[in-house]
């Protein structure tokens, strides 16, 4: 077998040794923590991705141990292999960071300001990124883009103001699915995702499509309005799919299964199966598995302590139990109102039907049809 080449790289002052051919973006990410660049666009399980929004640019200092001169401009770390001897500043580099304020600036130029009241709120990347790389005011004074409303069918919800074109729901679409449908039209300011003559995204492993957008552009119909991110209890579970991994992440909240995602790393791409393969779900897991006797549940999903989600979640030292309320023992017994149960106190939901299993924001008047049908 012949030996691997391998690099000396240095990032941010720490050296380490990485086969030939690796990404600085990559050798970053062995390193982990701080010293990776954030990235938008690449996707390590999607060829060809990365290149299009400039998020992991980085300075290299020095070329490498043959040419030591340095880069004369920041490079896109994602699309950057590096050299023997090269040496990186991410964070340590001052042009770094003022140019990835103005990156996340440039992104935020047409994104709506609409965390309140969108799906992707608390695991969204571009929120994470504006509060570790952006600014506090924007300087934008004209009027956001706006489009025409796009139909993808039953089971996504796209929100075009939201996209940031990173290309990555079209890598899914072409290299999970036999039939890519939609793309990104027109040039310029007016790019847009959207299908050709208003197709309907309905292959059995398009819901991929909403792990890997790091907005809240794609979003799932079935979850859509019915519960913030950081109210729900993410567990392991698995079951035997003929189709997919099967092997995912559920968001509960008590016994009602609110949402089905695929599992996610550090990096928040799709994680591996034991079998070295990208765990994508297919259609029936994410979509129709919504009762917890479908799954066999395998404990707590491990949330980084920095996430919005982590609070009230019951991983660690509580395992599967879920803790004692404190507020019912200090309150006399009586539920506090802001944990009240949302069966007792609405007229509209019942407790015998699931709002995991509406389909659609779970208002009144969905509510009411399918409670006479
Ligand atoms: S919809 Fe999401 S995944 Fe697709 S290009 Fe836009 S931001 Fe990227
Ligand atoms: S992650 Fe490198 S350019 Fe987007």
């Amino acid at each position: 077998m012949s030996e691997q080449t391998l690099f000396k790289v240095t990032v941010d002052g720490i050296t380490i040794e990485v086969p030939a051919g690796t990404t600085i973006l990559q050798a970053a990410r062995q390193i982990g923590g701080e010293v990776a660049p954030p990235a938008m666009c690449y996707y390590s399980k999607l060829k060809g991705s990365g290149g299009k929004c400039r998020t992991c640019l980085v300075e290299v200092s020095k070329g490498s141990e043959k040419d030591p001169r340095p880069m004369p401009k920041l490079v896109a770390s994602c699309r950057t292999t590096v050299m023997d001897g090269m040496e990186v500043k991410n964070i340590t580099s001052e042009k770094v960071v003022d140019a990835r304020a103005g990156v996340v600036e440039f992104l935020l130029l047409n994104h709506p300001l609409d965390c309140p009241i969108c799906d992707q709120a608390g695991e969204c990347h571009l929120q994470d990124l504006s509060f570790e790389h952006g600014k506090s005011k924007t300087r934008f004074e004209f009027q956001k883009r706006t489009f025409k409303k796009h139909d993808l069918g039953d089971h996504i919800q796209l929100h075009m103001t939201r996209c940031i074109l990173c290309y990555r729901c079209v890598f899914t679409a072409d290299q999970l699915t036999n039939k890519r449908v939609h793309g990104i039209l027109d040039r310029g300011d007016h790019a847009e995702i959207a299908t050709h003559i208003e197709k309907s995204l309905d292959n059995e492993f398009i819901g991929n499509v909403i792990d890997v957008c790091p907005v809240g552009a794609l979003t799932d119909k079935t979850f859509r309005f019915k519960n913030r991110v950081w109210f729900l209890k993410p567990m392991d579970a698995h079951r035997d799919c003929p189709t997919c991994s099967g092997r995912v992440t559920l968001w509960n909240r008590g016994d009602e299964v609110y949402r089905v995602t695929a599992r996610k790393d550090e990096w928040g791409e799709i994680e591996d199966t034991p079998d070295g393969k990208p765990g994508w779900i297919c259609n029936t897991c994410r979509f129709d598995k919504k009762e917890a006797s479908d799954w066999v549940i395998e404990g707590p999903r491990a949330i980084s302590r920095a996430s919005v989600i982590s609070q009230g979640h019951y991983q660690g030292s509580v395992g599967m139990h879920k803790p004692t309320e404190t507020f019912l023992a200090v309150n006399g017994g009586r539920a506090p109102h802001l944990l009240m149960d949302i069966h007792d106190e609405s007229e509209v939901n019942k407790p015998e039907i699931h709002l995991g299993q509406i389909h659609g924001p779970s208002h009144g008047d969905t509510f009411n049809k399918i409670e006479k049908s």
